[in-house]
């Protein structure tokens, strides 16, 4: 890594080939952090949020600069607790950041589920960005409220107590592989919401190892591959990844300035140099 500022061409007058030769032979002790790029030296760290540790690119908030992370990656943090983001305006507890292949991330919806999975709200919860799709490992259970009574046996497994409206209806909850057989009385409850669930707790689910609220309490797993594909580039080139907080766009933050894409590679410099 070779700085272009200033401070490091003190050269005594030099033949371009010798110079050329010390740029590409020198070990790389010419310059001082005094002079690199301050975007670069602001996002050189990871920082903690709440009990999440070590949390690096593209995630930004509450003391690490927008311009160090992507935008739709916020996190809210608070001592102790798990850190909070929101993603297509609706709210979710990150539970976890998977640091080594660092495109995964657990998290849980807030503000959804009342007492024994009944909702507060009735939503479905998607991902209504580009930014994030759901990993292999998530899969949609469907909630349906306000039935009429079922003697379905599949159904009878996995009816549910809810409070709807002021009184006790029936309630069940069926995964895609229930919902795509005909179970025609499902149609008649009165409101319908998906909610995402990992595939490890729905199966725990269904063996009867675990009650339905914590399984919907352990969230699912969502991936955000396309900024850090973007992130990657410019890592590889020696850069810092971060964002242009007024274009929201990619930047690769590179020692002496910021690229769109990554740093320009010292021997590109190098070639570009002409001794005055
Ligand atoms: C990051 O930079 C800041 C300010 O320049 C410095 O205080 C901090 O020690 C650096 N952290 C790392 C991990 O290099
Ligand atoms: C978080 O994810 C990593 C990698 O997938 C995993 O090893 C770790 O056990 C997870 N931590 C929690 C608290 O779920
Ligand atoms: C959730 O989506 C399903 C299928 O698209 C729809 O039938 C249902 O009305 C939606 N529920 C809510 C609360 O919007
Ligand atoms: C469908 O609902 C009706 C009442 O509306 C009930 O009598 C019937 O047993 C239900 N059918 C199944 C298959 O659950
Ligand atoms: C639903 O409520 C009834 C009456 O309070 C109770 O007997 C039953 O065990 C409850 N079922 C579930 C699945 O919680
Ligand atoms: C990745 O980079 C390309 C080209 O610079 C840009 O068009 C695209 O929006 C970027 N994607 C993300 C998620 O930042
Ligand atoms: C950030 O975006 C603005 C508006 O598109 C542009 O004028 C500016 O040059 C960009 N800054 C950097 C460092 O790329």
């Amino acid at each position: 890594m070779i700085s272009t500022s200033n401070g490091c061409l003190l050269f005594p007058p030099l033949s371009f080939i010798t110079l050329f030769i010390l740029l590409i032979c020198t070990p790389i002790a010419c310059c001082n952090d005094d002079d690199d790029d301050q975007l670069y030296l602001t996002c050189n760290s990871t920082y903690n949020c709440g009990i999440l540790k070590d949390i690096s690119y593209p995630f930004w908030g509450n003391g690490r600069s927008q311009f160090c992370g992507h935008q739709g990656f916020e996190l809210l943090c608070e001592e102790g607790q798990y850190s909070t983001m929101h993603i297509g305006g609706q709210k979710f507890q990150v539970l976890n950041i998977s640091h080594s292949a660092s495109t995964i991330m657990t998290i849980a919806p807030i503000g959804i589920w009342g007492q024994d999975a009944c909702p507060e709200k009735f939503i479905n919860v998607s991902l209504s960005q580009s930014l994030f799709t759901f990993a292999p490992s998530a899969r949609n259970l469907y909630f349906f409220y306000g039935c009429p009574p079922q003697i379905d046996n599949m159904l009878v497994r996995t009816r549910i107590n809810s409070t709807i409206n002021g009184g006790l209806q029936d309630a069940y909850y069926v995964d895609e592989s229930l919902l795509r057989i005909n179970l025609p009385n499902l149609t008649k409850c009165s409101i319908s919401i998906s909610v995402p669930v990992n595939q490890m707790a729905f199966e725990e689910l269904s063996s009867g190892n675990e009650a339905l609220d914590i399984a919907l309490n352990e969230g699912f797993d969502v991936q955000y591959t396309s900024v850090i594909m973007n992130c990657s580039a410019c890592q590889n080139s020696g850069g810092r990844c971060g964002s242009n907080i007024t274009s929201l766009e990619f930047l690769c933050l590179c020692p002496d300035q910021p690229y769109p894409r990554m740093c320009l590679k010292p021997d590109a410099i190098s070639w570009q140099f002409h001794p005055s």
